[in-house]
């Protein structure tokens, strides 16, 4: 069954000298429940912008984006995040983690708008990244990789269905890049959450049984 379904979604940015120029045009993508999938893509291609429009970060100028059977696309900002929230893990390319907190409090800030605090479970989800020993540090007393395995922690926090992950092995070096995505897709199916992955690293995503190239997806 479809978990994510994307139609005739279209983006445009408008340039600081004020052309437009067509960064998304996707006339069909979609995921299935608990099925996982990678996109490669060279950078400035549209990646993130992507990945953006179905977290409902940012809007579609047309196009309809379902997840778990509601239409985001036509909601309303404030209606967007609840969706998110509830919905959707997101692993950002620059982790996104807030600098003043801790890295269990990191983990247990996200929930307080999707499932509600959850103290057990936030520190089960440090233990099962390695981070057990690490709870109490913040981002800037963490290593990259530290740092990222936080954001893997936070992004299934709220129990998603559907977890974005952008870039997640930008930073770190071959081993650990592997490393990282292994895990990231064993969190996800102990979870029962579908994954989206984007990257321009083609070894990582080789090793994905669905990986696309993302001008297959984005026909600009
Ligand atoms: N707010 C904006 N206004 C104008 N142009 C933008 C804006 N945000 C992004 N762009 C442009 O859209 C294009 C796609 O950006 P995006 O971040 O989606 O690429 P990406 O594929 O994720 O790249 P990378 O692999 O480097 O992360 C880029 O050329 C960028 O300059
Ligand atoms: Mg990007």
């Amino acid at each position: 069954m479809s978990l994510l379904t994307v139609t005739n979604l279209e983006k445009t940015y408008v340039s600081p000298e004020g052309s437009l120029s067509r960064i998304i045009n996707v006339p069909h993508f979609e995921i299935d429940t608990g099925k996982q999938i990678a996109l490669r893509g060279s950078s400035g291609t549209g990646k993130t912008t992507f990945l953006n429009l179905i977290a409902g970060i940012l809007q579609a100028d047309s196009g309809h984006i379902v997840v778990a059977g509601e239409e985001i696309t036509a909601l309303s900002e404030s209606e967007r995040d609840r969706l998110r929230a509830h919905y959707i893990g997101y692993i950002f390319q620059t982790f996104n983690l807030l600098a003043g907190y801790t890295a269990l409090e990191n983990v247990m800030l996200g929930m307080m708008f999707g499932t509600g605090m959850d103290t057990n479970f936030a520190q089960h989800l440090l233990e099962r990244v390695g981070l057990g020993d690490r709870m109490q540090y913040r981002p800037s007393q963490l290593s990259v990789g530290q740092q990222q395995r936080v954001a893997v922690a936070r992004a299934i926090a709220n129990r998603p269905r559907l977890v974005l992950a952008d870039e997640p092995t930008g930073n770190l070096d071959y081993h650990h890049a592997n490393e990282a995505v292994t895990l990231i897709r064993e969190i996800c199916h102990e979870n029962s959450a579908a994954l989206l992955i984007v990257s321009h690293d083609s070894e990582v995503l080789g090793r994905f049984e669905e990986a696309k190239d993302f001008t297959q997806v984005n026909c600009v």
